[in-house]
This record gives C-alpha cells, structure tokens and sequence, in this order.
C-alpha cells in the first residue's frame, strides 16, 4: 500500500523508505515522518526502549557543546548531519551567547533540509545545506558555506548522532580529519556516537534494525570513537559517556537514573590545535 503523501513532503522524497532523520524525528516526539519511518522506529524502540530519552539526551550534549563553544568566542557552526529542526535549534542556542553567530545546517535528507530552510526563513545568518557530509570538498566548498561562514577564522564544527551512520568503508575518522584541516587551529569540533561498548548483542540487534533504513548504523567501540578525534585536543572530561559531558547542574534528575549502560553512547568536544 502507498503511503500518503503530505502537502509538505518535498516530491523527491520516497516515503516508502525509512529514513533515519525521520526515525530520529519521531523518537523526539516530532511530526515530520511518514507511516514507514514510524514502522521500523517503532521495531527499534522494542529493542531499544529507552530510544526516545537517549535521542533527547543527544540533543542535550549538542546544546551543552554549543553552549560551551560560544562561550568561548566561537561564532560560526557547521552543524553536519543536522537533521530535523527542533526546539534548540543551534542558532538559537548559539545566540544566546554570541548573538551574531551563524550556522550552516548540512544533510543528506530532503524533509529535514526543506524544514530546516523553512525554519530559516527570515533569519539572517543561517542556511540550509542539502549535501552529503561524506564529500567533504563539495560540503566546503558550497555556496551557502563559502557566503555564510569564513573558514579563516575559527568554527565549531558539529557532528552529533551521525558519525555512526558513516560506515567503516566510507573512513569516518578521515571525514573528522578532513574537516579538521579544513578549520583554522582554534575551532573545535563535537562529536556523540553509540557503542557497542556495553550490550553488544543488543548494540547488533539494534545495527540489524537499521539496515532497512535509509542509512545503516554501526555501534562501535570507545577506541574506534577515540582514534576518529585523535586530530582534537579534547576538553574536559574527555571521551567520556554522553550524559557525563559536562552535565548541566540545572536539569533534573537522569530519566534512567544515571545509567550510562543505557545511553551506550560517547560524547566529545575536542580543540583543533
Ligand atoms: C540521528 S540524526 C541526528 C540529527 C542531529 N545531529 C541531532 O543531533 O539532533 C542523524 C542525521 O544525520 C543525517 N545524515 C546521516 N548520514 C549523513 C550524511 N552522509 N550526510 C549528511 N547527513 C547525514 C541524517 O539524515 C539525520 O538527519
């Protein structure tokens, strides 16, 4: 059976494939995904039920790092993998600190560039980039980057919940190191990703769900994530569980009581020297 197709949906979108920006828009409770991508998100939620606080524990970290790097004097972000726009958005997040700061919002998925340009609409100092941050010379040398952000001065670079959809044989670290030459010493770059670390049969099931998604995702262990920001002077704390990344002292208590075994995933915020 056809799905049925939203005003919104931009007409090169196939609806029938489940795309993991809209996988993760449901998990955060958004309404930008079809009957497919709630399908297969439903399956992972069964096998990981704790999906929806991780993704929101994610979106924490991203606004922390964020935080973090405006204060200190970072101004310009390039969000890689930016995904479906939600609330605390970076701009916003960003120019609460540094109120000129511009971002470029970069992915590969045509609902979430289309409702991150629409959320920009009027806003000066933001763009959306439809481009796959795997062709790292095509994603720098874009026009919206080339206009909106100076790569002579230093970025915040961020890669949050998607380094663990570049596979093994596309280098993930070589991407990082792309970028990182790319910035001038004194930007920084963000990264969360999942691990195997902890549950490992759980972390194959889980990578088993999302082969019928648009984007397959690999579950990997600290080492492999460490050695993708070996090029990074890392902050405090380090490589270090997601919700361990400089907590904010002003959010409740943990939803799953602290238990880093069930976020299985890794945050760090790293200096380029
Ligand atoms: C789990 S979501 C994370 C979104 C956002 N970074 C956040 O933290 O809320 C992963 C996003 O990465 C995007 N993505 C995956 N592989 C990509 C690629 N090669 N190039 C650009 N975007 C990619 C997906 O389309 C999706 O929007």
């Amino acid at each position: 059976m056809t799905d049925h197709r939203p005003a919104w949906a931009p007409s090169e979108v196939d609806i029938e494939q489940p795309s993991a920006a809209r996988m993760y828009d449901f998990y955060l409770g958004g309404s930008h995904n079809f009957p497919s991508d709630r399908a297969l998100a439903e399956q992972y939620i069964r096998v990981l039920p704790d999906m929806p606080v991780i993704a929101r524990a994610q979106r924490a970290v991203l606004q922390r790092a964020v935080r973090f790097m405006a204060e200190a004097g970072i101004d310009q972000f390039l969000d890689l993998g930016s995904g479906i726009p939600t609330a605390g958005a970076v701009h916003e997040i960003a120019r609460e600190i540094e109120p000129g700061a511009r971002v470029v919002y970069v992915d590969c998925d045509p609902v979430a560039v289309a409702h991150t340009a629409a959320l920009l609409d009027g806003v000066e100092g933001a763009g959306a980039v439809y481009a796959d941050l795997r062709a790292t010379a095509s994603v720098l040398n874009d026009s919206v980057v080339g206009e909106l952000l100076d790569l002579t001065r230093p970025v915040g670079v961020l890669m949050i919940a998607v380094l663990h959809f570049v596979a093994d044989q596309d280098d993930p670290a070589g991407v990082v190191e792309a970028y990182r030459q790319a910035t001038v010493p004194g930007s920084y770059l963000a990264i969360t990703h999942a691990t195997s670390d902890y549950h490992p049969e759980l972390a194959r099931k889980a990578e088993a769900v999302y082969t019928r998604a648009s984007h397959q995702i690999s579950y990997r262990s600290r080492d492999e994530i460490a050695a993708m920001v070996a090029g990074y002077e890392l902050v405090e704390p380090g490589l270090t569980d997601m919700i361990r990344w400089r907590p904010d002292p002003r959010s409740g208590p943990d939803p799953l009581g602290g238990d880093v075994t069930r976020y299985s995933g890794y945050a760090a915020v790293g200096l380029r020297p």
